[in-house]
């Protein structure tokens, strides 16, 4: 008994002191489970989940989340859900989002200058003449130049050849004149509507089926992929299937927030983005040409693909857009995409 009570105060004492150690554990755990709280993401674009873009951010999100077993999360927000074209790029220079992968034709605003020369008519004659020049060194050098901006281009994507659409036939490019055009806000789409005597509009997709529907804009250009998807072929009577001019994007990030991420995580990002440039590279073709086989399956629009004959006026009728663009497209970059892409000088 004596013994015993000469014994109980170490008693306390130890008990007191597993207590501590077990909250002082539990502080611990707490403190770090907040200290790895996932790190988000926010993925804005304006396209349909369920086109290449969509597609591919899709397989990024799956991809950053399990290979960083959860210490990331991606949100996409996709089909301007959050921003439109102007200001995502405003959102992601102020970090309100991470992640955007614009079309090139957008990009001017913020050091894509040279960009532009990608949205000349006829400019690529396949998918791999783009591929050519934006996984070359031309592409390299002008994602470089967004990083005076804050931006950091990280890939290209693909989508695909546009074509146009128009609520009356489109035969011959004397068939664009007087019409009112959508085009994305693109000084050279502009020229090239201004080329065919078509009055073009500037507008967010988003707003393109409204602005067809009631009589505000007769035609438009984009990929089957954007058109179907937008529903923009239940809006018009007639779709020609010029592929006139290519539509990429640039998959582009806060300079400040990418760099400021962990190296591994960043190095993981990476990866993960290296392959769903893979992905959205692979589908991009076929989900176009399936694009544009539902497309004519509708029967809402009758889609006609014009002779070899008829494409050669198509391209004599859009050629002097290189004239009156080139006091601003920048004559060496334009020779040096055209040498990348395999194209006569
Ligand atoms: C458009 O505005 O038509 C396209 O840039 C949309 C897109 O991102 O494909």
């Amino acid at each position: 008994m004596q013994h015993a009570e000469l014994s109980s105060p170490p008693d306390i004492f130890r008990r007191g002191l597993r207590l501590g150690v077990v909250s002082i554990a539990f502080m611990v755990a707490t403190v770090h489970a907040q200290t790895v709280a996932p790190i988000l993401i926010e993925f804005s674009h304006v396209v349909k989940p369920d086109t290449p873009k969509g597609k591919a951010a899709q397989r990024f999100k799956e991809l950053a989340e399990s290979r960083t077993a959860g210490r990331v999360r991606v949100e996409i927000h996709p089909d301007s859900r959050l921003y439109k074209d102007r200001e995502e790029l405003d959102a992601l220079r102020r970090g309100a989002v991470q992640i955007l992968a614009p079309s090139l034709s957008k990009l001017a605003g913020v050091g894509g200058g040279d960009m532009e020369v990608f949205d000349l008519p006829f400019l690529f004659k396949d998918q791999a003449a783009f591929r050519a020049v934006t996984q070359g060194p031309v592409g390299t050098a002008m994602l470089r130049k967004l990083e005076k901006n804050g931006i950091l281009g990280l890939a290209y994507w693909e989508n695909g050849f546009k074509v146009f659409t128009a609520n009356r036939a489109l035969n011959d490019p004397r068939d664009v004149r007087g019409l009112r055009v959508r085009v994305q806000a693109s000084r050279v789409l502009v020229a090239q509507m201004n080329v065919l005597g078509a009055r073009s509009s500037v507008s967010p997709l988003i707003d393109v089926r409204a602005a067809l529907r009631h009589g505000e804009l007769d035609g438009q250009e984009n990929t089957p992929s954007n058109i179907y998807t937008q529903k923009l072929h239940e809006a018009q009577t007639h779709l020609t299937v010029t592929k006139h001019g290519y539509l990429g994007y640039a998959v582009i990030v806060n300079q400040r927030f990418w760099l400021g991420l962990p190296a591994g995580i960043r190095a993981t990002l990476e990866g993960a983005m290296r392959d769903a440039t893979a992905y959205a590279n692979q589908i991009a073709e076929a989900e176009n040409i399936e694009a544009l086989r539902l497309i004519a399956a509708s029967g809402r629009i009758a889609v006609s693909k014009p002779t070899v004959q008829e494409l050669e006026r198509w391209r004599d009728a859009m050629a002097p857009t290189y004239s009156a663009t080139s006091s601003w497209i920048n004559a060496d970059t334009l020779a040096a995409v055209k040498q990348a892409a395999g194209a006569p000088p």
